[in-house]
């Protein structure tokens, strides 16, 4: 049963639940989000009207508690039912104030103690609440790892094809990272790559990598991930202003290493949606390009939190390390795990092929997959 009180004359009304949570919701909110059938299509649910569609002066004329919430509104004179249960879901009447960097609660920040979340390829393509375990964790994690995967050029089109699509680019649908290490002159080591996010220079970013092992036989090379969110928020805690600049103020980034390419992509280091929500990083030595949108004055803080966070990023107590075998790969969300590889050396070759899905689609047949759960479960 849920209590309920008309506020102002109808503009808004205020509902108790038995536990004692109490919430208010206005009238044009209620009117907008009607659950009918004029108001939502059945078979699809779009919304069936326009915010014109609504007259200016909405209010609740009568209401009706219960196990759901009857709402009739003026001056239309329509009446529509509520379930308390969907009342509570879509309540927005919170109170508390959210720090810049707050992040969504499906989201958990770690450091170099977590262990790599991980799932075997074939129980990925044969068992759906593996998969969505998996699927869970990448949105959770922002990696994971797939184990026993086949050793053949192109598999890593199977493991994005398991949740999505993988979105092409001048570098193909998917790309060679190969190098021989000559046995010959071990002068000649793998160079280790610093954590960095992929292609920062493109807009939209890409949002999710496969990076999959088809051979790894020199020594070194492990696969290292820290996380971007973790280290900006450590930024944060250590010294608020070094966040906001890296968050406030535009970096650029560019790639014009090919022929007829000549990508260029304005954002900050730091992403924040305008509420202050934490949404994605952005650090690429190699792709950084001059920096022109920070003021004079505020320029030597800004390579001061610049540098500061790097060094952040590169402490050693941040990183997982891994080192894949083949037939392994790994998927991180590239809006906010950095990916880094350590020098190599020795005989041997390394040779991995990578591919950029998209991660609204990941999300999205994830989400599918729980709402599925759900709705078996009822
Ligand atoms: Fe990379």
């Amino acid at each position: 049963m849920i209590d309920h009180e008309i506020l102002d004359d109808g503009d808004a009304i205020r509902l108790t639940w038995p536990d004692g949570v109490a919430a208010r919701f206005h009238a044009v909110w209620l009117r907008d989000n009607a659950l009918d059938p004029e108001t939502r299509a059945v078979g699809n649910g779009q919304r069936l009207i326009a915010i014109g569609d609504i007259p200016h002066e909405t209010r609740i004329g009568a209401a009706e508690g219960g196990d759901a919430l009857t709402v009739s509104f003026a001056p239309e004179g329509k009446t529509v039912t509520f379930p308390a249960a969907w009342l509570r879901a879509h309540a927005y009447d919170r109170q508390e104030i959210r720090a810049p960097g707050w992040l969504r609660d499906t989201v958990e920040i770690w450091q170099g103690a977590l262990a790599v979340p991980c799932e075997e390829f074939t129980r990925l393509e044969n068992d759906r609440g593996a998969l969505g375990g998996w699927l869970a964790d990448v949105r959770r994690y922002g990696f994971a790892k797939v184990t026993g995967g086949p050793v053949e050029s192109g598999a890593l089109l199977r493991v994005a094809g398991l949740f999505g699509y993988v979105r092409e680019t001048n570098y193909g649908k998917w790309f060679e990272v190969r190098t021989e290490v000559n046995p010959t002159n071990l002068a000649y080591t793998g160079l280790g790559l610093q954590a960095h996010t992929d292609n920062p220079y493109r807009d939209p970013v890409p949002t999710m990598q496969i990076l999959y092992c088809l051979e790894n036989s020199a020594e070194g090379g492990e696969s290292m991930v820290v996380d971007g969110f973790a280290a900006a928020l450590r930024l944060r805690d250590e010294d608020a202003r070094r966040f906001d600049l890296l968050s406030r103020y535009c970096a650029r980034f560019e790639y014009a290493g090919s022929a007829g390419v000549r990508l260029t992509a304005r954002r900050p280091m730091i992403e924040l949606a305008p509420d202050g929500e934490l949404i994605g990083v952005r650090f690429n030595n190699r792709s950084t390009a001059p920096i022109l949108d920070v003021p004079y004055d505020d320029m030597a803080a800004y390579y001061a939190a610049y540098r500061r966070w790097a060094e952040i990023i590169d402490d050693p107590s941040m990183a997982v390390a891994f080192k894949l075998s083949p037939g392994e790969s790994f998927i991180v969300d590239n809006t906010r795990v950095m990916h880094a590889r350590r020098g190599y050396s020795g005989a041997g070759s390394r040779w991995l092929q990578g591919c950029y899905p998209d991660r609204d689609g990941l999300l999205s047949t994830l989400a599918a997959m729980e709402a599925e759960t759900r709705e078996a479960a009822e």
